[in-house]
């Protein structure tokens, strides 16, 4: 999810103070760690007891990184449960997470990582009213504060929620260090999984895929390109290497020149609705600023990046292309409704906090962070936009290398979203330079659906190791709005059928 309040895919505010770039030079963080003589001691995961304790373990290869994890008896009774802390970046950042074993085959399933948006979104927002075993009770008729969920992702796959970077959900710093960056954030991510699959032997190997929404979209392009990176030192080194296979991306924002033309579709042309609900007069102004605005983004953030100029050209899109949205009252995560509850939209962030926030459910999750639970964090969300995170690097190109490097590629959208649309998903796409770009575009867009009785649900498109697939008439959270159909594509994907 991508918070209101921060810039993300729709407001931008003002530059506060200095912008300083990091120029991140090669060998990255970890590169330089040599393996010690003796060997991690393997540990399975069903040997920890379900306890309030964490059993603490420690990595020869990461001197400095303690492993905190344990058993829980949240969310889904049917699978074993663990939560705990990675640490990384000499021990002093800990990033929380949630494992859950697949409830159809723990030992040979594949391994996939969830993360929300933001930047600054936890990704406990996805798994408890998305795509995790269980949804936030909003009944009240749950002694537990959650119902399972038939359609949760772990069905067919061992899943993690990692809430990242530090300072987001429950993952805290010791010192007040930060991540300001996505590619800052990677190194954090790669150390996480290195260790993770370090520690737990049991998983090592296992085809891993990294999925997850919104700002995910600019996120996981880059956390997947520093993991196949990586994995050339592992190489050398005779390290076992992460077996990446594929992204998977919802509603993102990956490439940012197409964002403006898919809002202005969303609103004022059928890409969504049947009739669009904006006013004629609105509309008109829209289209008349688009092509300004794209060009004036093209020329400041696209063709060379300017600080100053580009958020000047954002400011501009912003002011005559999303206003006359945010006037409507309507939902930014999904035209067809009206925004409820806090600036997120959604009655279910405020039960997720109250939830996560009672003192039962802390330490049932063996929560160890000083600070409450916050749905997005503002801090972290600032700190990305003073570094204009999501404007200085042309995210899409990433993907363009994945895709040459051998790893999958989903990008997936639901219709009703205005803030990381469908037609911007898909033009970027379709826009994308890569060796599959002519066949991808020459080939026909067809019907997807679950089953022959219920008939078609979106459309789809594949060629080569990029497939692009809508989900009609669901929001920005598309396992909240159609849990089956959802379920199906992932369940399609892992399996490497055709939708
Ligand atoms: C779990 O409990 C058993 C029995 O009490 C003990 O032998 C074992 O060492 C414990 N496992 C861990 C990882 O602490
Ligand atoms: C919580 O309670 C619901 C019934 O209200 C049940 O279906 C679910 O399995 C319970 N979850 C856990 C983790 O025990
Ligand atoms: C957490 O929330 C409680 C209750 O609202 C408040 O009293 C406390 O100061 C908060 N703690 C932090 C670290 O913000
Ligand atoms: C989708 O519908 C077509 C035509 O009705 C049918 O042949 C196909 O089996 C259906 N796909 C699935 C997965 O049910």
């Amino acid at each position: 999810m991508l918070m209101r309040l921060l810039s993300l895919c729709a407001t931008f505010t003002a530059l506060k103070g200095a912008v300083a770039f990091s120029q991140e030079t090669f060998p990255a963080s970890y590169a330089n760690y040599r393996v010690p003589n003796h060997a991690v001691t393997p540990m399975h995961l069903s040997s920890l007891n379900a306890s309030e304790q964490f059993t603490t373990l420690e990595h020869p290869r990461f001197p400095n990184h303690r492993v905190r994890v344990k058993q829980s008896d949240f969310c889904d009774p049917t699978v074993n449960v663990y939560t705990g802390y990675l640490d990384v970046d000499q021990g002093a950042k800990h990033m929380f997470f949630y494992f859950f074993e697949s409830r159809r085959s723990p030992e040979k399933d594949d391994v996939m990582m969830w993360i929300n948006g933001g930047p600054g979104c936890s990704s406990s927002m996805g798994l408890l009213m998305e795509l995790g075993p269980c949804s936030i009770d909003m009944s009240g008729l749950s002694a537990n504060g959650t119902t399972w969920n038939p359609y949760g992702w772990n069905e067919e796959a061992n899943i993690f929620f990692l809430d990242q970077p530090v300072g987001v959900g429950f993952s805290y710093a010791d010192f007040g260090e930060t991540v300001e960056t996505t590619e800052d954030a990677a190194k954090n991510i790669h150390a996480f999984i290195t260790i993770f699959f370090e520690t737990f032997p049991q998983f090592s190997g296992r085809p891993l895929h990294l999925s997850g929404e919104s700002y995910g979209g600019r996120y996981l392009p880059v956390f997947a390109s520093e993991i196949i990176d990586q994995n050339q030192y592992a190489q050398a080194e005779g390290r076992p290497t992460i077996n990446l296979v594929s992204v998977l991306i919802g509603n993102g924002i990956t490439d940012i020149s197409t964002l403006y033309a898919g809002r202005y579709e969303i609103e004022c042309g059928t890409a969504a609705l049947e009739v669009p609900f904006q006013s004629i007069s609105t509309c008109v102004r829209m289209k008349q600023a688009l092509p300004r605005c794209e060009n004036a983004m093209q020329r400041a953030c696209v063709d060379t990046f300017d600080a100053m100029d580009c958020n000047a050209a954002v400011l501009f899109c912003e002011s005559e292309l999303s206003t006359g949205y945010w006037a409507s009252g309507r939902n930014v995560y999904d035209i067809s409704k009206m925004c409820l509850g806090d600036s997120l939209c959604y009655l279910e962030n405020t039960a997720i906090k109250n939830y996560l926030d009672l003192p039962s459910t802390r330490t049932l999750l063996g929560v160890e962070s000083p600070n409450n639970f916050s749905a997005c964090s503002s801090t972290v969300g600032q700190s990305f936009r003073a570094h204009m995170d999501k404007y200085a690097a042309p995210t899409q190109f990433y993907i363009s290398a994945l895709l040459t490097r051998g790893v999958r590629v989903l990008i997936y959208a639901g219709t009703y979203d205005w803030q990381c649309n469908w037609v911007a998903n898909k033009l970027w796409v379709e826009k994308l330079e890569w060796s599959g770009q002519e066949e991808f575009n020459g080939r026909p867009w067809r019907n997807w659906n679950v089953s022959a009785e219920d008939g078609a649900v979106g459309i789809t498109k594949s060629a080569g190791l990029l497939t692009f697939a809508s989900i009609w008439a669901a929001g920005h959270m598309v396992p909240h709005d159609k849990p089956v159909e959802s379920l199906a594509m992932v369940s399609r994907w892992l399996a490497e059928k055709p939708l």
